[in-house]
């Protein structure tokens, strides 16, 4: 199980600025839902002093995604575009007093969006565009320009960092040969421009570092191997939950929807519904109905979090915004 801040834990069940601006000036859309993350930032700037009036998000992705969207439209709304941009990743984790290393990806999300949503204000393309950098992870569609970016960014040096950071690598695995091509060739750039890479990654582990109840930990040993019984406890888990929503499924289906387990963290259950199922009125029935089968199979009271029931891939790129 994930450790996390109680920050994380307040955005995630009281997210700030949830919502899409409905007089907004600016859109970034990063992810993808079929990736398991996306994040659609959209900011009112107002065109005479560029503050950031106004920011809204909807995300589709883990509790740090949530937390970590909401955490970055709390920071940014009130400042101008230009400090907005000297955001970064780590600073969204700061705010949120930290977040788990395997969870840093959800942080570097949310600059990624504002970088895109500033871009499209400016009328700019952005140079990470899949067309100018080459695709190095297919399952996560991240290039070599964004792996780059966030390895210079938080002074990256292992593959495992670049796949915590980006979540580039995190499936097949099949790409791992090509991140660390290119996180050697980051790495030799940074050289040749005189950056001392371990001393980024110094200043960045200040706050990277586990929470104290982690660190404080005299038993090293009996925490791997706790780590593995929770591994083996939580797929237990999910087939359980799987079954319950296989289950249900038909009945989901007859009123022209689906539902799909997402995640599992802690209590929490993550479904996405889909079709008639994600803007219907009876969804919050199917959703508490659901709630308790699951929270009788498993015999432990369980939540079930939609995930951003309104958020669709074919309209969000339908989506068009007057500039
Ligand atoms: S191609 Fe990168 S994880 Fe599959």
């Amino acid at each position: 199980m994930w450790d996390y801040s109680e920050k994380v834990k307040q955005h995630f069940f009281n997210p700030k600025n949830a919502k899409l601006v409905s007089d907004a000036n600016a859109r970034g859309d990063v992810g993808s839902i079929s990736c398991g993350d996306a994040l659609s930032l959209s900011l009112k700037v107002n065109p005479d002093t560029e503050i950031i009036e106004d920011a809204g998000f909807q995300t589709f992705g883990c509790g740090s995604a949530i937390a970590s969207s909401s955490a970055l439209t709390e920071i940014i709304i009130g400042k101008t575009i230009d400090d907005a941009l000297k955001v970064t990743n780590q600073e969204i984790a700061d705010y949120l007093d930290g977040l788990p290393p395997e969870k840093m990806h959800c942080s570097v999300m949310g600059m990624e969006a504002l970088h895109a949503a500033v871009a499209n204000y400016r009328g700019e393309v952005l140079e990470d565009d899949h067309e100018e950098g080459e695709l190095i992870c297919k399952c996560f569609a991240i290039d070599d320009l964004m792996i780059k970016r966030v390895v210079k960014a938080n002074g990256l040096q292992s593959l495992e960092e670049v796949v915590n950071y980006t979540k580039a690598g995190g499936a097949c695995t099949s790409c791992h040969e090509k991140i660390e091509w290119v996180l050697d060739e980051a790495l030799a750039e940074m050289a040749e421009a005189g950056i001392d890479v371990a001393a980024v990654a110094k200043a960045k582990a200040k706050v990277a570092a586990p929470q104290p109840e982690i660190a404080a930990s005299s038993k090293p040993q009996a925490v791997t191997e706790s780590s593995s019984e929770d591994d083996a406890e939580l797929a237990k888990r999910k087939a359980i939950i799987e079954q319950v929503i296989d289950e249900v499924r038909p009945a989901v289906h007859a009123d022209g929807g689906d539902i799909h387990l997402v995640d599992v963290e802690d209590h929490l259950v993550f479904v996405s519904m889909s079709g008639n199922c994600s803007g219907c009125g009876l969804s919050g029935l199917t959703l508490a109905n659901l709630e308790i089968k699951i929270s009788d199979a498993l015999g432990e009271t369980v939540t079930v979090f939609p995930l951003q029931p309104s958020y669709d891939e074919a309209e969000k790129k339908e989506a068009t915004y007057d500039l």
